[in-house]
């Protein structure tokens, strides 16, 4: 299975997923590119220099929804990932993809997010965590769909809130098991043992 991680930052689950294939731990993923909304992205430079592999930038230009993502999904067809090939790793790339990207890479887009899934969808979930006054928070891989962070959930890890945490401390522990349970994931979907059901994701049938 062809990989294409997008990020729009400085990358260190895309870190931490090259690492894992770079180990033998996903013998049937492949990664053929990075590609990154922003050029500043620390991501880029970790890609290309510690993994050897491809990156490309595709900057919005103001472009929105589909009129960019046909740029994507054109980049793709150049590497020719595609949707019975390719798995899309969202890896804090902070653009929501449009509903016809969706359809066509269905079930083929896999996003992290750094909390507990249905809580706190979107931008800053750890500070929305803290002030909520939540005791346990942590992190959910899951299946893209049309909406914000709503797909059906892959893997969840929790991580206990601590009394003295800050944003960043709280954020940094997260980010932790983020790094853990992301490789996991797209293990289990390159190793073909995952199976939806409206909104359930069955591991080798179970659940
Ligand atoms: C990660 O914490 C990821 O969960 C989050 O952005 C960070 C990216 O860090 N994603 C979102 O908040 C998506 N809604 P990284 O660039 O070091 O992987």
């Amino acid at each position: 299975m062809k990989l294409a991680i997008l990020i729009s930052g400085r990358g260190s689950n895309m870190d931490a997923i090259l690492t894992a294939i770079r180990k033998g731990h996903m013998p049937q993923a492949q990664p053929v590119l990075v590609l990154s909304n922003l050029p500043e992205a620390g991501g880029l430079t970790i890609a290309r220099e510690k993994f050897g592999l491809n990156t490309e930038v595709l900057v919005s230009n103001d472009l929105k929804g589909w009129e960019y993502d046909k740029n994507v999904m054109t980049l793709l067809q150049n590497y020719e990932i595609s949707p019975t090939n390719g798995l899309i790793c969202l890896a804090g790339f902070m653009r929501l993809l449009s509903p016809q990207f969706v359809s066509l890479f269905r079930n083929r887009i896999i996003n992290i997010h750094p909390s507990l899934l249905p809580s706190f969808p979107g931008l800053h979930a750890q500070r929305k965590a803290l002030e909520y006054g939540v005791k346990i928070s942590g992190c959910t891989v899951h299946f893209v769909d049309k909406g914000l962070d709503t797909g059906p959930i892959i893997i969840q890890k929790s991580t206990p809130v601590l009394q003295s945490d800050t944003e960043e401390s709280l954020s940094g522990r997260i980010l932790r098991d983020e790094h853990l349970v992301y490789p996991e994931a797209i293990k289990l979907i390159t190793e073909d043992r995952l199976k939806i059901s409206g909104r359930m994701v069955l591991i080798n049938g179970e659940h």
